[in-house]
C-alpha cells in the first residue's frame, strides 16, 4: 500500500520553469544581480558581535516553561510599543517563534475548517500556505491604487460571507507598502464591528516608514497621462502619529474590536535567524482570548530560553539595524527613481514603507516570460502575480540588496524594456 498523505499537503512540489532558470543559472556559476534580496543578514549590513553575547545569559540554564513568555522578554515588547507610544500591559503579550507560528496560533484560535480569513490582495505569499495548513480558507481583501494603495472597502465587505472570520491587515503591506490610514482603520473596524470579526495586523514592517518625499511618476504606463504625483510619507500619508515621527501601532487597540497584532525581531531588529516575534492581543473579549492562546502556546512551549533572555537586548539595540536598513533602501529607491525617470513606460507605484518596490512595467507579455529574460541577462526580480497581482505588467524588487549590484540590475532591465519592449509597441 503506497503512503497515505493529508489532503492539505498535496502541493504541486515541482520545480517552477523560472526557480529551475535560476538553480541552473546558479549552479553555472554565471552572475546574478539579485534585485530580490531581502535577508538582512546578507546585505553586508554591520551585526555588532555583542549580539550573541546576550545568548549567554546564565538564567537560561534554568528551564521555566511560561506559555506566554518569560516576564522580562514580554515587558521588553512592552517598552517596544511604549516607543509607539502604546501602553501595553505584558499579560497582553505572547511570544512565539515566529510571525508566521503568531498566524499559526491565531487561525486555531479564530477558526474552524474551513473558516474564511480575508488578507490582502495584492499581499505576503506565505498566507496560502500558512492558511492551507490550519485547514482554513483564504478570500481576497483587495487594495486598489490610485496615486497611492488604499483598501477596498466594499471589496471587502462583499468577501464576507458567514464563515469569515478575521481579517488581515498588513501594517505597511508587503510588498505596496501601504500604510493603513486612520481613516481606513476606522472602516476595518466598523466592517469587524458590523460582522463579528477580529482584526489580525501583521507590523512586521512598522518601523520602515519612508522617511524623505517619495516621488512617483503618474500612470504613464498604459494611460500615458504622463502627470508626476507626489507622496510625503509620515502624517500626510497617515503613517505616523501627530506629534511624533515613529509610525503609528494597531496595538492601541479600535474601539469594540479584537484587534491581534504580530510582529517580530524578524524584521524590526533585523534578525530572522534569531525566531522570536509575538502576538498583542487587545479589545473586549481578551482576557479570554489570551487564555486561550496560552493553552495553544503551552501545547509546543516552542520558545527557547536563550533567545528569551537575550530578546531585550535585541530589542533595545534596534535602531543600529533598523537605520542601516533604512539608509539602503532610501539609497536604492532614489536609484530607482533617478533611472526610471528617463523610461515613461516603466512606472514606480507610490509607497510609504516596507522594503520593496512595486513596478507598473508595459504588459506585453506574461511576468514570467519577462522574468525569464531578464534572468538570462542576468538579473532576478520578482514578477508580480508571487503578490497576487496579475499576470502581466507587474515587477516586484527589494530594496535591501547592495547598492551596486542594484544599480546594475536596473541599467539591465531599463535596457533589456528599451531594446525589447519599446520594439513592440
Ligand atoms: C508581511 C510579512 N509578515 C511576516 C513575515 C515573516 O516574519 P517571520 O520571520 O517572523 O515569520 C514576512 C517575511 O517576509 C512578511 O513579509
Amino acid at each position: 500500500m503506497p503512503m497515505r498523505f493529508s489532503e492539505r499537503t498535496g502541493w504541486n512540489t515541482e520545480e517552477s520553469d523560472l526557480a529551475r532558470a535560476h538553480r541552473l543559472r546558479r549552479e553555472a556559476g554565471l552572475p546574478i544581480a539579485d534585485l530580490t534580496a531581502s535577508n538582512p543578514t546578507r546585505c553586508g549590513f554591520g551585526y555588532s558581535a555583542s549580539l550573541l553575547q546576550a545568548l549567554a545569559d546564565p538564567r537560561a540554564l534554568d528551564y521555566d516553561p511560561q506559555p506566554r513568555g518569560l516576564l522580562p522578554a514580554r515587558e521588553a515588547v512592552c517598552r517596544y510599543y511604549a516607543d509607539h507610544g502604546v501602553a501595553l500591559d505584558p499579560a497582553q503579550i505572547v511570544l512565539t517563534t515566529s510571525t508566521s507560528e503568531a498566524y499559526s496560533f491565531l487561525f486555531r484560535l479564530l477558526c474552524d475548517p474551513g473558516s474564511e480569513i480575508l488578507i490582502p490582495q495584492p499581499g505576503y505569499p506565505l498566507f496560502d500556505f500558512l492558511a492551507t495548513l490550519d485547514d482554513v480558507r483564504i478570500k481576497a481583501a483587495p487594495l486598489v491604487y490610485h496615486d497611492g494603495w488604499q483598501i477596498d472597502a466594499e471589496g471587502i465587505r462583499r468577501a464576507i460571507t458567514p464563515q469569515t472570520r478575521a481579517i488581515v491587515a498588513v501594517h505597511p503591506n508587503n510588498p505596496t507598502g501601504h500604510f493603513t490610514k486612520p481613516w481606513e482603520a476606522e472602516e476595518l473596524a466598523r466592517i469587524c464591528r458590523a460582522h463579528g470579526l477580529s482584526l489580525i495586523v501583521d507590523e512586521v514592517f512598522l518601523d520602515y516608514a519612508i522617511g524623505a518625499a517619495t516621488e512617483s511618476k503618474g500612470e504613464t504606463g498604459r494611460t500615458g497621462a504622463g502627470q508626476e504625483t507626489r507622496t510625503t510619507a509620515g502624517l500626510e500619508t497617515g503613517a505616523t502619529r501627530e506629534g511624533s515621527d515613529a509610525p503609528w501601532s494597531f496595538a492601541a487597540g479600535l474601539d469594540g474590536v479584537p484587534v491581534f497584532v504580530v510582529s517580530g525581531l524578524s524584521k524590526i531588529a533585523g534578525l530572522p535567524q534569531m525566531k522570536a516575534a509575538w502576538i498583542v492581543a487587545t479589545g473586549p473579549e481578551r482576557a479570554q482570548a489570551l487564555d486561550r492562546l496560552e493553552v495553544i502556546a503551552d501545547t509546543f512551549l516552542s520558545m527557547n530560553a536563550p533567545v528569551q533572555w537575550a530578546l531585550p537586548a535585541w530589542l533595545a539595540n534596534r535602531t543600529e539595524i533598523q537605520q542601516q536598513i533604512r539608509s539602503r533602501a532610501g539609497a536604492n529607491l532614489a536609484e530607482l527613481d533617478r533611472q526610471l525617470a528617463a523610461f515613461p513606460t516603466l512606472q514606480r507605484l507610490a509607497f510609504e514603507g516596507g522594503w520593496y518596490a512595486v513596478l507598473r512595467v508595459p504588459a506585453l507579455e506574461p511576468d514570467e516570460q519577462t522574468a525569464l529574460a531578464l534572468l538570462e541577462r542576468g538579473v532576478w526580480v520578482h514578477p508580480g502575480y508571487f503578490f497576487g497581482l496579475p499576470e502581466s505588467g507587474w515587477l516586484v524588487m527589494s530594496l535591501l540588496g547592495y547598492e551596486r549590484e542594484f544599480r546594475a540590475g536596473l541599467i539591465t532591465i531599463t535596457d533589456y524594456f528599451r531594446t525589447n519592449q519599446d520594439g513592440k509597441t
